[in-house]
């Protein structure tokens, strides 16, 4: 049965996403080009990295890896100033029932996040306290949809994978949770996340009753 819940960060306990966009926006013109909403899907859930190499190949463009390396500094740089005045009033609707229920139940609570920035983010916005193991992007090695970051948080728990639901707005995320053959749990659109075992449009539409039902 369910034994943990692990949670991806943006665009799903907060909505960070949305400055994720802008900020490559924001360097792709910088850069003389445009990419559309729907490669941005193909971004998420992806490391910082690995972004910028598809921005480039979209633009037409490549660079010497140090030159790659200041792009995406700059990127970085424009994103931190976004999230650095988060507050607790942008942890997206949900969130924190649905974190009270499962601490209630005695469900443990892992992140699983590509970012770099992850604990900035969950310490302006009050969400650490939630956290029994924190996997970010200073410790994995290999991005979505490898699943080395939900892996390693399970093994931080102590639980073994068959116990574990994964929340991803990322189809590269869902991807990763099947790969450790854990349950996957997607916020956001049916289409983009067909793989899911369950799709809802946010963490309001989900109780622990229906997270208990995947078991
Ligand atoms: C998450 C986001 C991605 C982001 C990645 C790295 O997975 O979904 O859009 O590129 O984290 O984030 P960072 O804050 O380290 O640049
Ligand atoms: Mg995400």
């Amino acid at each position: 049965g369910l034994q943990a819940c692990l949670f991806d960060l943006d665009g799903v306990l907060v909505d960070t996403a949305k400055y994720h966009y802008l900020a490559w926006k924001q360097l792709a013109n910088s850069l003389g080009f445009d990419f559309t909403e729907l490669q941005n899907e193909e971004l998420k859930g992806i490391s910082r990295v690995e972004s910028l190499k598809k921005i480039l190949t979209w633009g037409g463009l490549d660079f010497p890896q140090e030159r790659q390396d200041e792009l995406a500094s700059l990127k970085n740089s424009w994103y931190v100033e976004m999230i650095s005045e988060m507050k607790v009033d942008e942890v997206l609707p949900g969130s924190f029932e649905l974190l009270e229920e499962l601490r209630t139940n005695q469900i443990k609570i892992a992140l699983g996040s590509a970012s770099k920035n992850a604990q900035l983010i969950l310490d302006n916005t009050g969400l650490t306290p939630y956290f029994d193991a924190i996997v970010d992007g200073n410790v994995v090695s290999k991005s979505k949809p490898d699943p080395e970051v939900f892996l390693k948080g399970a093994e931080m728990l102590h639980i073994s994978p068959s116990g574990c639901v994964v929340f991803e707005d990322a189809s590269a995320g869902v991807e990763a949770a099947l790969r450790a053959t854990m349950k996957a749990i997607g916020i956001g659109s049916p289409k983009e996340l067909s793989k899911a075992h369950l799709v809802v449009e946010d963490l309001t539409k989900i109780q622990l009753k229906a997270i208990q039902n995947l078991f």
